[in-house]
């Protein structure tokens, strides 16, 4: 049954979309396979599954706001995981435990039922310390029959069942199911001091266990002692080709030369252990840093989240975007009324210690057909589209040079391969920070050995840039207007348009 308050809220939603839908919809930069605000904005995936067959994606929504704000779970649908339906939103804030926002949470199918965990925030008046004292993280519990209608909202955890050097950020529960018993991975920062006695905050994970899915303890805590980062966020732990993965978002670290670039990482490392084991003394000594690889090199890319289809892939989708990041991030769709998306669903594949982020196998199911042809003198292929989505493939580079042009050369993107290298470049003549990328220009990305083959897709406003099957990805945004949208490849390529 829904509440007063959440019927109010769902209200304000449909009014919000009504007022702004013919706008939003006629905006350039929407997208055709990736999952967009109704209205307003974005972030995480939040409850990905399949449940009866369908694939529901939820994800963090502020359709009041196209700056954000949160109060809201959207919702879509999908038979393929490329064509969506957008439904109504299914999560609101209407207890006093999410007054301040129905925060990131998964989903567990079990028993023909939907599971769905989340985290309710609230963030007290006045001003406090929202690190130690003025926010409150309870993790909550709500089902459906029916991936739509939500019923109950049951309190799992709260400040009392968090340990005692653990602040107030806990948040954005993992739930699954092994060997008869529930976990539950948790974010969060911890509470600790440098050699000076300064204040220095540790990221990591809670893990707790239950019986039942309403009473959980703490199993694990898993705060290295090697500081990696301040707070850890999305956390997510998964069984791939029999290797144990924690995928999280760690926040703090400090930029490399080309490794840690946007204002937030997120990545993964393979677990020394199995989760039945008790771990927490093994990854007292664990650095994280030598195990961490970043899920993706592009521009826009956080908090993504895996689920199992029900044919047995394991599927990552993470936010096309980055927090906090606005004021440098000049999006253009703002103005239409909208902002972020999501990326294409990726299949994770374990191969020689490293997982390799595939296009779903969907996505070549769909009627594609090559476009450009040769030019004249055998050395670019050319393409101009507006409305459709575009791909770019290329195999044989046997580690050669390559140039793929996206857009003007005074307004566009250039993905150069070399070697084992692969660079991606805003470019703008004046010299000022391109329009693209948030004034950050470059973005490097490396593979084990040489590049052998290429994907590029091109959605509308989204670039996902698969290289070696999916060895390193890069995903940015770029705002083209419809007459700017020029491909330039190098001339052993395909063309694809759809
Ligand atoms: C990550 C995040 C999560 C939180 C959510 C709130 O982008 O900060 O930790 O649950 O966004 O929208």
């Amino acid at each position: 049954m829904e509440s007063e308050i959440q019927k109010n809220r769902f209200r304000q939603e449909r009014e919000e979309l009504k007022k702004m839908e013919r706008t939003v919809n006629n905006c350039p930069f929407r997208t055709r396979y990736h999952i967009m605000p109704p209205v307003g904005w974005l972030n995480d995936p939040n409850g990905l599954c399949q449940f009866r067959g369908i694939y529901h994606a939820y994800f963090q929504y502020s359709p009041l706001s196209v700056h954000g704000g949160g109060g809201y779970w959207g919702h879509c649908t999908s038979t393929d995981l490329l064509h969506w339906e957008y439904k109504e939103p299914v999560l609101t804030t209407d207890i006093p435990e999410d007054a301040g926002g129905v925060y990131s949470g998964s989903a567990l199918i079990e028993n023909d039922h939907m599971y769905l965990f989340y985290t309710g925030n609230v963030k007290l008046p006045g001003n406090y310390d929202y690190i130690d004292s003025g926010r409150i993280s309870t993790q909550i519990l709500t089902e459906s029959d029916d991936g739509q209608h939500m019923s109950g909202k049951t309190k799992l955890l709260g400040a009392e069942d968090y340990p005692e050097n653990i602040t107030r950020h806990v948040r954005d529960p993992k739930v699954w199911k092994e060997e008869g018993t529930y976990y539950m991975v948790l974010g969060a920062r911890a509470r600790a001091w440098d050699k000076e006695g300064e204040r220095s905050d540790r990221g990591g994970v809670l893990i707790y266990m239950s019986q039942d899915k309403k009473n959980w303890s703490l199993w694990s805590e898993l705060v290295p002692d090697k500081k990696f980062g301040y707070m850890w966020e999305c956390p997510d732990i998964f069984v791939l080709s029999g290797t144990r993965v924690l995928s999280y978002c760690p926040q703090g670290l400090p930029a490399g030369e080309e490794k840690y670039q946007n204002i937030y990482q997120s990545g993964y490392s393979i677990l020394p252990v199995g989760i039945t084991a008790k771990i927490d003394s093994v990854f007292r000594e664990w650095d994280p840093e030598d195990t961490f690889r970043e899920w993706d090199m592009g521009f826009d890319f956080y908090a993504p989240q895996s689920f199992e289809t029900e044919d047995g892939r394991r599927i990552l989708i993470g936010w096309a975007g980055v927090p906090d990041t606005e004021n440098a991030h000049r999006n253009l769709s703002v103005e239409n009324g909208w902002q972020h998306c999501l990326t294409l669903p990726t299949e994770l594949v374990y191969h020689s210690g490293k997982i390799f982020r595939k296009p779903v196998s969907e996505l070549s199911n769909l009627p594609w057909k090559d476009v450009a042809a040769d030019k004249a003198d055998g050395k670019y292929r050319k393409y101009h589209w507006a409305d459709q989505a575009v791909a770019v493939k290329e195999d044989g580079i046997a580690g050669g040079e390559r140039c793929l042009l996206i857009g003007q050369e005074d307004n566009g993107l250039t993905v150069r391969v070399a070697g084992n290298k692969v660079e991606l470049t805003f470019l703008n003549r004046d010299g000022q920070p391109s329009i693209c990328g948030g004034g950050r220009r470059v973005r490097i990305g490396r593979v084990e050995d040489r590049v052998e083959e290429l994907f590029v897709l091109i959605d509308s406003s989204i670039v996902e840039v698969f290289v070696n099957g999916g060895e390193t990805v890069f995903t940015t945004r770029i705002y083209l207007d419809k007459k700017d949208r020029n491909l330039a490849a190098d001339g052993r390529c395909r063309i694809l348009a759809i």
